[in-house]
Protein backbone atom coordinates (compact mmCIF):
# COMPACT_ATOMS: atom_id res chain seq x y z
CA UNK A 1 0.00 0.00 0.00
CA UNK A 2 1.36 3.69 -0.87
CA UNK A 3 2.39 5.22 2.08
CA UNK A 4 0.85 9.40 2.12
CA UNK A 5 2.37 12.05 2.61
CA UNK A 6 0.46 14.00 5.64
CA UNK A 7 -0.51 17.52 4.88
CA UNK A 8 -1.38 20.02 7.28
CA UNK A 9 -2.71 23.29 5.93
CA UNK A 10 -3.83 26.19 7.95
CA UNK A 11 -6.83 28.03 7.23
CA UNK A 12 -6.49 31.56 8.61
CA UNK A 13 -10.42 32.77 7.07
CA UNK A 14 -10.95 35.78 7.56
CA UNK A 15 -8.01 36.91 10.19
CA UNK A 16 -4.83 38.81 10.76
CA UNK A 17 -3.71 41.80 8.90
CA UNK A 18 -0.61 41.75 7.03
CA UNK A 19 1.52 42.47 9.54
CA UNK A 20 0.19 39.98 12.22
CA UNK A 21 0.00 37.38 9.60
CA UNK A 22 3.93 37.93 9.07
CA UNK A 23 4.70 37.43 12.57
CA UNK A 24 2.46 34.42 12.55
CA UNK A 25 4.16 33.17 9.74
CA UNK A 26 7.53 34.01 10.55
CA UNK A 27 7.12 31.92 13.88
CA UNK A 28 6.44 28.88 11.80
CA UNK A 29 9.54 29.07 9.40
CA UNK A 30 11.33 29.30 12.56
CA UNK A 31 9.70 26.19 14.01
CA UNK A 32 8.29 23.79 10.78
CA UNK A 33 10.23 25.66 7.77
CA UNK A 34 12.53 22.89 7.63
CA UNK A 35 10.92 19.67 8.08
CA UNK A 36 10.33 17.20 5.33
CA UNK A 37 8.06 14.69 6.76
CA UNK A 38 4.85 16.64 6.69
CA UNK A 39 3.89 19.03 3.88
CA UNK A 40 2.66 22.10 5.55
CA UNK A 41 0.13 25.04 3.66
CA UNK A 42 -0.77 28.47 5.49
CA UNK A 43 -4.16 29.53 3.56
CA UNK A 44 -3.90 33.70 4.90
CA UNK A 45 -6.83 35.73 3.26
CA UNK A 46 -5.71 37.55 -0.01
CA UNK A 47 -4.41 40.31 1.63
CA UNK A 48 -1.62 38.60 3.18
CA UNK A 49 -0.81 36.34 0.78
CA UNK A 50 1.90 38.35 -1.52
CA UNK A 51 3.62 39.14 2.20
CA UNK A 52 3.29 35.40 3.78
CA UNK A 53 4.34 34.31 0.43
CA UNK A 54 7.48 36.39 0.75
CA UNK A 55 8.36 34.97 4.50
CA UNK A 56 8.36 31.32 3.27
CA UNK A 57 10.58 31.56 0.49
CA UNK A 58 13.12 29.36 0.71
CA UNK A 59 11.47 27.33 3.27
CA UNK A 60 9.53 23.91 2.96
CA UNK A 61 5.61 25.83 3.93
CA UNK A 62 3.73 26.35 0.92
CA UNK A 63 0.91 28.57 0.05
CA UNK A 64 -2.81 28.60 -0.48
CA UNK A 65 -5.59 30.53 -1.08
CA UNK A 66 -8.95 30.11 0.67
CA UNK A 67 -11.28 30.77 -2.16
CA UNK A 68 -10.66 31.68 -5.96
CA UNK A 69 -13.02 32.56 -9.07
CA UNK A 70 -12.90 30.30 -12.44
CA UNK A 71 -12.66 33.47 -14.66
CA UNK A 72 -9.11 34.27 -15.26
CA UNK A 73 -10.05 37.82 -15.38
CA UNK A 74 -12.96 40.31 -16.20
CA UNK A 75 -15.53 42.57 -14.72
CA UNK A 76 -15.54 39.90 -11.08
CA UNK A 77 -15.42 42.89 -9.04
CA UNK A 78 -14.06 41.41 -5.61
CA UNK A 79 -12.81 38.33 -7.22
CA UNK A 80 -9.59 36.88 -7.64
CA UNK A 81 -8.22 34.41 -10.49
CA UNK A 82 -6.00 31.67 -10.52
CA UNK A 83 -3.09 33.55 -12.41
CA UNK A 84 -3.42 35.80 -9.98
CA UNK A 85 -2.88 33.38 -7.27
CA UNK A 86 0.05 31.62 -9.32
CA UNK A 87 1.80 34.76 -10.10
CA UNK A 88 2.49 34.97 -6.08
CA UNK A 89 3.49 31.36 -6.17
CA UNK A 90 0.86 29.76 -4.39
CA UNK A 91 0.52 26.20 -4.90
CA UNK A 92 -2.57 25.38 -3.16
CA UNK A 93 -6.49 26.89 -3.49
CA UNK A 94 -9.19 25.90 -0.60
CA UNK A 95 -12.54 25.02 -2.83
CA UNK A 96 -15.83 24.74 -1.53
CA UNK A 97 -15.60 25.51 1.87
CA UNK A 98 -19.03 24.99 3.71
CA UNK A 99 -18.77 28.41 4.46
CA UNK A 100 -18.61 29.84 0.81
CA UNK A 101 -21.41 27.30 0.04
CA UNK A 102 -23.79 28.39 2.70
CA UNK A 103 -22.94 31.94 3.12
CA UNK A 104 -22.06 32.75 -0.35
CA UNK A 105 -24.27 30.37 -1.92
CA UNK A 106 -21.42 28.52 -3.68
CA UNK A 107 -22.97 25.76 -5.64
CA UNK A 108 -21.42 22.11 -6.69
CA UNK A 109 -21.68 23.47 -9.92
CA UNK A 110 -19.86 26.57 -9.45
CA UNK A 111 -17.73 24.99 -6.99
CA UNK A 112 -16.68 22.20 -9.82
CA UNK A 113 -15.69 24.65 -12.28
CA UNK A 114 -12.74 26.03 -10.10
CA UNK A 115 -11.65 23.17 -9.47
CA UNK A 116 -11.23 22.70 -12.90
CA UNK A 117 -9.47 26.19 -13.40
CA UNK A 118 -7.05 25.30 -10.69
CA UNK A 119 -6.07 22.04 -11.79
CA UNK A 120 -5.73 23.72 -15.56
CA UNK A 121 -2.92 26.16 -13.70
CA UNK A 122 -1.29 24.12 -11.87
CA UNK A 123 -2.96 25.00 -8.62
CA UNK A 124 -3.84 22.06 -6.18
CA UNK A 125 -7.70 22.02 -5.02
CA UNK A 126 -8.57 21.86 -1.59
CA UNK A 127 -11.66 20.55 -2.30
CA UNK A 128 -14.19 20.47 0.61
CA UNK A 129 -16.94 18.34 1.44
CA UNK A 130 -19.02 17.51 4.43
CA UNK A 131 -22.43 17.59 5.93
CA UNK A 132 -24.66 19.55 8.26
CA UNK A 133 -26.12 18.41 11.60
CA UNK A 134 -29.33 18.19 10.28
CA UNK A 135 -28.18 15.94 7.69
CA UNK A 136 -26.03 13.95 9.53
CA UNK A 137 -29.07 13.08 12.21
CA UNK A 138 -31.24 12.26 8.60
CA UNK A 139 -28.52 9.84 8.30
CA UNK A 140 -27.66 11.28 5.14
CA UNK A 141 -23.95 12.00 5.84
CA UNK A 142 -22.62 9.75 2.87
CA UNK A 143 -25.36 10.69 0.27
CA UNK A 144 -24.37 14.55 0.98
CA UNK A 145 -20.81 13.65 0.87
CA UNK A 146 -20.89 11.44 -2.63
CA UNK A 147 -23.11 14.13 -4.28
CA UNK A 148 -20.53 17.50 -3.47
CA UNK A 149 -17.08 15.02 -4.32
CA UNK A 150 -18.73 13.14 -7.51
CA UNK A 151 -20.15 16.86 -8.72
CA UNK A 152 -16.88 18.53 -7.78
CA UNK A 153 -14.76 17.04 -9.46
CA UNK A 154 -17.17 16.28 -12.55
CA UNK A 155 -14.55 16.43 -15.83
CA UNK A 156 -11.47 15.79 -13.41
CA UNK A 157 -9.12 13.46 -15.74
CA UNK A 158 -7.63 10.80 -13.84
CA UNK A 159 -3.76 12.06 -14.69
CA UNK A 160 -4.81 15.39 -12.78
CA UNK A 161 -6.94 13.53 -9.88
CA UNK A 162 -4.00 12.73 -7.58
CA UNK A 163 -2.85 16.51 -7.12
CA UNK A 164 -6.66 17.17 -5.99
CA UNK A 165 -7.23 17.09 -1.92
CA UNK A 166 -10.29 16.09 -0.43
CA UNK A 167 -10.78 18.01 2.91
CA UNK A 168 -13.75 16.16 4.80
CA UNK A 169 -15.28 19.03 6.86
CA UNK A 170 -18.70 17.67 9.13
CA UNK A 171 -19.91 21.42 9.14
CA UNK A 172 -21.28 20.41 13.09
CA UNK A 173 -17.57 20.52 13.94
CA UNK A 174 -16.29 23.81 12.44
CA UNK A 175 -15.30 26.44 14.93
CA UNK A 176 -17.79 24.32 17.72
CA UNK A 177 -15.26 22.50 19.66
CA UNK A 178 -17.28 19.73 19.22
CA UNK A 179 -14.96 17.25 16.78
CA UNK A 180 -15.91 14.16 14.66
CA UNK A 181 -15.04 10.83 16.70
CA UNK A 182 -12.36 8.62 14.96
CA UNK A 183 -14.99 6.34 13.95
CA UNK A 184 -17.54 9.02 12.08
CA UNK A 185 -14.05 10.44 10.83
CA UNK A 186 -12.56 6.92 9.61
CA UNK A 187 -15.68 5.90 8.35
CA UNK A 188 -16.11 8.71 5.78
CA UNK A 189 -12.68 9.13 4.49
CA UNK A 190 -12.74 5.55 3.85
CA UNK A 191 -15.78 6.26 1.41
CA UNK A 192 -14.24 9.05 -0.42
CA UNK A 193 -11.76 6.62 -0.66
CA UNK A 194 -13.54 4.40 -1.90
CA UNK A 195 -15.41 6.64 -4.06
CA UNK A 196 -12.29 8.16 -5.83
CA UNK A 197 -11.38 4.21 -6.45
CA UNK A 198 -14.75 4.12 -8.67
CA UNK A 199 -14.36 7.85 -10.24
CA UNK A 200 -10.50 7.09 -10.82
CA UNK A 201 -8.79 3.86 -10.28
CA UNK A 202 -7.51 2.16 -7.01
CA UNK A 203 -3.85 3.71 -7.54
CA UNK A 204 -4.85 7.24 -7.85
CA UNK A 205 -7.54 6.64 -4.73
CA UNK A 206 -4.70 5.60 -3.03
CA UNK A 207 -3.06 8.37 -3.84
CA UNK A 208 -5.31 11.26 -3.08
CA UNK A 209 -4.82 12.58 0.43
CA UNK A 210 -7.86 12.87 2.30
CA UNK A 211 -8.11 15.73 5.41
CA UNK A 212 -10.14 16.27 8.28
CA UNK A 213 -11.40 19.33 9.70
CA UNK A 214 -13.48 20.76 12.04
CA UNK A 215 -12.18 21.76 15.83
CA UNK A 216 -8.77 19.65 15.17
CA UNK A 217 -6.71 20.38 17.99
CA UNK A 218 -3.38 19.35 19.20
CA UNK A 219 -5.17 17.50 22.16
CA UNK A 220 -7.33 15.07 19.55
CA UNK A 221 -5.36 15.37 16.34
CA UNK A 222 -2.85 12.44 17.38
CA UNK A 223 -5.87 10.01 17.37
CA UNK A 224 -7.33 11.62 13.87
CA UNK A 225 -4.02 11.55 12.59
CA UNK A 226 -3.49 7.66 13.17
CA UNK A 227 -7.07 6.83 11.43
CA UNK A 228 -6.09 4.94 8.06
CA UNK A 229 -7.76 7.15 6.02
CA UNK A 230 -6.89 10.46 7.59
CA UNK A 231 -4.24 12.00 5.54
CA UNK A 232 -4.06 15.59 8.03
CA UNK A 233 -5.98 18.04 8.87
CA UNK A 234 -7.53 21.51 7.66
CA UNK A 235 -6.98 23.48 10.62
CA UNK A 236 -8.96 26.75 11.37
CA UNK A 237 -8.72 27.84 15.08
CA UNK A 238 -5.64 26.09 16.28
CA UNK A 239 -3.81 27.35 12.71
CA UNK A 240 -3.97 31.14 14.12
CA UNK A 241 -1.22 30.47 16.91
CA UNK A 242 2.08 29.08 15.81
CA UNK A 243 2.35 26.85 19.21
CA UNK A 244 -1.04 25.09 18.40
CA UNK A 245 -0.28 24.85 14.40
CA UNK A 246 3.38 23.57 15.05
CA UNK A 247 1.69 20.77 17.92
CA UNK A 248 -0.21 19.63 15.07
CA UNK A 249 2.85 19.70 11.81
CA UNK A 250 4.65 18.05 14.77
CA UNK A 251 1.81 15.36 15.42
CA UNK A 252 1.17 14.69 11.59
CA UNK A 253 5.24 13.88 11.56
CA UNK A 254 4.88 11.21 14.12
CA UNK A 255 1.66 10.06 12.86
CA UNK A 256 2.13 6.58 11.11
P1 LIG B 1 -11.92 24.97 13.02
O1 LIG B 1 -10.62 24.22 13.09
O2 LIG B 1 -11.86 26.35 13.61
O3 LIG B 1 -13.08 24.16 13.51
O4 LIG B 1 -12.20 25.23 11.44
C1 LIG B 1 -12.11 24.17 10.56
C2 LIG B 1 -12.21 24.70 9.18
O5 LIG B 1 -13.24 25.17 8.75
C3 LIG B 1 -11.00 24.66 8.35
O6 LIG B 1 -11.29 24.96 7.03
Amino acid sequence: MISRKKLIAGNWKMNKTSADALTLVADLVASVGRQTDVDVVVCPPFTSIETVGKAIEGSMLKLGAQNMHPEASGAYTGEVSAPMLRALFATHVILGHSERRALFGETDAFVNKKVLTALKNQLKPILCVGESLGERELGLTLKIVQTQLEAGLDGVSKDLASSVVIAYEPVWAIGTGKVATTEQAQEVHAFIRSLLTKLFTEPVAQKVRILYGGSMKPANAPELLAQKDIDGGLIGGAALEARSFVELVTAAAAAK
